[in-house]
């Protein structure tokens, strides 16, 4: 932590210089404002010790000088006698504290101390912010996937009520998470309901919360995720699971802000922003009568689609890799890679349970194989059988018959042979079929390795 004196008085400079420097504290002084202002725009400074009374202006002024252009500084005024007032007065325009003269070095030390701690928890905070950021980060470099953190950075600021849906795994919480990262409610709690997990007997009381004895076991009051949510960030997940009843109460909530507990009388309000998910396709939902109209029109303001992976395929290569550090780290192993006939397969294959099976099998592999390099040994059995996807062949409709089973027979054979890095005993395994014979079909169709790359 770095200390600036401004004092006009060497005397004073020269003794909170010295304390601090006796604790290790670095310490600099100026004899006049103009220096010390100038000090600071060179070098950052924690720590102001400012004289309210100096030759060149008037510290009241300068602590608003300082404040204006680096609101970060702590400053702590000097007062000399009969100025004590105007001292009192600069808590107002920020000061973190006073000393009066003759000082006394112990409070020096104390206050300088206390702003250490302070500075400190600044700092973690932060960190801590910035570390959640990043956890819910949306990992990946697809077109899809810009248009989609593009939007979330647009709509974040705002209050407006957004509804995510997707299929299963896809992220749609990790998004919901993020979007009040992005905005002014980032500090405050993020209180979440799953409406498919809680029994549908007890999501009233969940959501609205219960005065004692409203029930059997109501043995004390609670409050419900809603009041809780005052202020702050309200996660509906899995809404379209919500029993038609429920939906009925929830509009009413949504509708006017207000809710009294389960079994109470008192009018409740909160303000909070709605943010809900669903794997479910509510408008058919509305059709088969599963899902009210009215409901979803209220939280649908802001309709966000996360897309299924296999629909943004030039995600996979960069969530792998942040899979593969993260489980990595986790498990206190050196980095794992994966083989580039493995990132085929993973490219390849359709993902029918999206992020959340890619990282899972992710971690799996890293957590069971001895290999730093995963490879398709390494994967699991259905990522060898599901994985070979093919490019449309283009043939004209009068080619022969055997033309076209040809042209497909070589086309899988090089998936196969790509997918495993032209290891021919592992494609071969793939493709169930002799390495024998597949060493035939290689050079009947002039497949070279040398060629591919
Ligand atoms: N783009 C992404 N970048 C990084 N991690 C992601 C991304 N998308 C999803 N994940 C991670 O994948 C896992 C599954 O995501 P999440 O739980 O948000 O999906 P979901 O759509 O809510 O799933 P479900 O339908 O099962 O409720 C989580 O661990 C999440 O952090
Ligand atoms: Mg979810």
């Amino acid at each position: 932590m770095k200390v600036l004196v401004i004092d006009d008085e060497r005397n004073i400079c020269l003794a909170i210089k010295g304390i601090l420097e006796d604790e290790n504290y670095c310490c600099e002084y100026r004899l006049n404002f103009t220096d010390g202002f100038k000090a600071l725009k060179e070098e950052p400074f924690d720590v102001v010790f400012l004289d309210i009374w100096l030759p060149d202006r008037d510290g009241t002024e300068g602590l608003r000088d300082i404040k204006r252009y680096m609101p970060e500084v702590e400053v702590v005024m000097i007062s000399g006698h009969g100025n004590i007032e105007n001292t009192v007065d600069s808590i107002r325009w920020g000061a973190y504290d006073f000393l009066e003269k003759p000082l006394s070095l112990e409070r020096i030390l104390v206050i300088v101390k206390h702003l250490q701690d302070k500075i400190r928890l600044i700092h973690d905070l932060r960190e801590s912010k910035f570390n959640l950021l990043k956890k819910y980060d949306l990992i990946g470099n697809s077109p899809q996937l810009l248009t989609l953190r593009k939007k979330i950075e647009k709509i974040a600021p705002s209050v407006a009520w957004v509804l995510v849906s997707g299929e299963n795994g896809t992220g749609k919480e990790h998004v919901a998470r993020l979007i009040p990262m992005l905005s002014k409610r980032a500090d405050k709690p993020f209180v979440e309901i799953n409406c498919s997990a809680v029994p549908s007997e007890l999501i009233e009381s969940e959501l609205f919360g219960h005065e004692k004895g409203a029930f059997t076991g109501a043995v004390a009051r609670k409050l419900g995720k809603v009041e809780i949510a005052n202020g702050a960030t309200l996660f509906l997940d899995e809404i379209g699971d919500m029993e038609s009843q429920m939906q009925a109460k929830l509009l009413r909530v949504l509708e006017t802000g207000t809710f009294t507990r389960v079994g109470g009388t008192d009018m409740i309000s909160s303000d909070f922003r709605l943010i809900s998910a669903t794997n479910k396709n509510l408008e058919n939902e509305i059709v088969v009568k599963n899902f009210r109209e009215d409901l979803y029109y209220r939280i649908n303001v802001i309709p966000i689609e996360v897309p299924p992976l296999r629909q943004r395929r030039d995600d996979i290569p960069y969530l792998v890799n942040h899979f593969l550090s993260e489980a990595s780290s986790l498990n206190g192993l050196n980095l794992r890679q994966i083989s580039p006939g493995l990132m085929e397969l993973f490219v390849q294959f359709d993902w029918p349970g999206n992020v959340r099976q890619l990282k899972n099998v992710v971690e799996r592999m890293v957590v069971l194989s001895d290999n730093e390099i995963l490879d398709i040994n390494d994967a699991p059995d259905y990522l060898m059988k599901g994985g070979l996807q093919m490019e449309e062949i283009t043939l004209s409709v009068d080619s022969p018959l055997k033309d076209a089973r040809d042209e497909f027979e070589k086309q899988y054979i090089i998936k196969a042979l790509r997918a495993t890095n032209w290891n021919i005993t592992k494609a071969s395994q793939l493709l169930d079929i002799e390495r024998t014979y597949l060493h035939r079909k290689i050079k009947a169709y002039g497949l070279d390795r040398a060629r591919d790359e």
